[in-house]
């Protein structure tokens, strides 16, 4: 018939339904024979990694969800339920809540893995800026769900956070009464994020399908940041790629595991086990640890409204990030140079999240200084004139020749061949 999918699964049933809707082709294609780089590191396991720790926040999320009441005098007394009461419970809650900050983990790891290799640089500057949109969908799902439980430092965290658009001229009160639903952070604002925080994960799903669509057209980066030339530098999908992300997965899932079994409270803070209460401010408002770098760069601009465009550029400047790098090379390992300002960059970015956690005064003012221009130095000046002034050392003939003993279509010791991966 005229146009079918003429599917080749022997199958008849699975057949009859790829004739007609070739996902299970599709699949074979993009996860199965997919030509993937043979170089790949560890540092590759985090993608889908951050994939299986959304699964696991959106399974447990809803689980909570089915228990939880988005109204101010119940949600306290709803959470400390679905601890106690709600078989499993506390484990649907401190999975949910770790799972949170072993998100950010992963997909920090991610992202500074990308910023090693210049896997944002072209053909991969769609799929980076996508990336960074995902990021901002995170840091948003997740400043609404720590609303959620409506301890001291859910209302008071929402309440400082949302204050920050007062500062912008003219416009800045009215989005502030808007965000609330009122005139202060209240049940509408709680209502609303519960609302919002169900909604988010969905459309980051459909963000991430995107990010992963735009990278099987490019294909991946690898450690060398140089293209594979020919089937000798790849390996199929599977079985290779799916057993080593099956490798990460089970490390991860321990180290997740000992979290939550036997450090719970590792990433939390005392504060939220006190029920909100609007007329006592706690001593110390902090955020969840993954916000403390942008949290520093607020408070290090000694102007409300200088400090939210800086906390806010400090994002923005990782969508132009592929223009600002000048250098053709992509991969740190070739450049000696850039190594150092990445290390230096990461060094910040950790230094930032230091000051976060202090209260601002002494060094932490002056270390907030430096770390918030470093940081804005790095992306700005030093990445484009790097391209320009350093130069990289000689880029390998191809991964294979880099990566094989005997070169890559040498004959390896034992009498095997390196080249004809299609045998595989
Ligand atoms: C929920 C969050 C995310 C998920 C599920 C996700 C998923 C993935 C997957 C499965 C891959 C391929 C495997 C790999 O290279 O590790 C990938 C690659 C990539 N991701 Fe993400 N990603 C996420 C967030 C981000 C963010 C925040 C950025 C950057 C700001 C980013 C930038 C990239 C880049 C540049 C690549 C290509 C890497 C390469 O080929 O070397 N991703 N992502």
């Amino acid at each position: 018939m005229a146009g079918l999918h003429k599917s080749e699964i022997e199958n008849p049933v699975l057949n009859w339904i790829d004739t007609r809707l070739p996902v299970i082709t599709m699949m074979q294609k993009e996860y199965g024979v997919f030509p993937t780089p043979r170089n790949f590191n560890y540092l590759w396991n985090f993608g889908a990694l951050a994939m299986v720790v959304l699964m696991i926040m959106i399974a447990s999320g809803i689980l909570l969800a089915m228990h939880y009441t988005p109204e101010k005098t119940m949600a306290f007394d709803s959470v400390e339920a679905i601890m106690r009461d709600v078989n499993f419970g506390w484990l649907l809650r401190y999975g949910h809540a770790n799972g949170a900050s072993m998100f950010f983990i992963v997909v920090y790891i991610h992202i500074f893995r990308g910023l090693y290799y210049g896997s944002y640089k072209a053909p991969r500057e769609l799929l980076w800026m996508l990336g960074v949109v995902i990021m901002l969908l995170m840091m948003a799902t997740a400043f609404m769900g720590y609303v959620l439980p409506w301890g001291q430092m859910s209302f008071w965290g929402a309440t400082v956070i949302t204050n920050l658009f007062s500062a912008f001229p003219l416009v800045g009160e009215h989005i502030v009464t808007w965000l609330w639903g009122g005139f202060s952070v209240d049940n509408p604002t709680l209502n609303r994020f519960f609302a919002l925080h169900y909604l988010l994960p969905f459309v980051l799903i459909g963000v991430i399908f995107l990010h992963v669509a735009a990278l099987h057209i490019t294909g991946s980066n690898n450690p060398l940041g140089i293209d594979p030339k020919g089937p000798q530098d790849t390996l199929p999908f599977h079985p290779y790629y799916t057993i080593k992300d099956s490798v990460g997965i089970c490390v991860f899932l321990i180290v997740y595991a000992a979290v939550v079994f036997f450090a719970p409270n590792l990433f939390g803070e005392p504060d939220n086990y006190i029920p909100a209460n609007p007329l006592a401010t706690p001593a110390e408002i902090v955020p969840e640890w993954y916000f403390l770098p942008f949290y520093a760069i607020l408070r290090s601009v000694p102007d409300k409204l200088g400090g939210v465009l800086m906390m806010f550029g400090s994002i923005i400047v990782l969508f132009v990030l592929p223009w600002l790098d000048t250098s053709p090379v992509r991969s740190a390992r070739f450049r000696p140079v850039y190594r150092v300002f990445f290390w230096l960059q990461l060094l910040a970015c950790i230094v930032l999240g230091m000051v976060g956690a202090h209260r601002p005064e002494g060094i932490w003012v002056i270390l907030g200084r430096v770390s918030t221009a470093w940081y804005f130095l790095h992306f700005l000046v030093i990445l484009p004139l790097l391209g320009k002034l350093e130069r990289p050392l000689p880029l390998p003939e191809s991964i294979s020749r880099a990566v094989l003993r005997g070169g890559g279509g040498g004959p390896l010791p034992g009498g095997a061949t390196a080249k004809p991966m299609e045998k595989v």
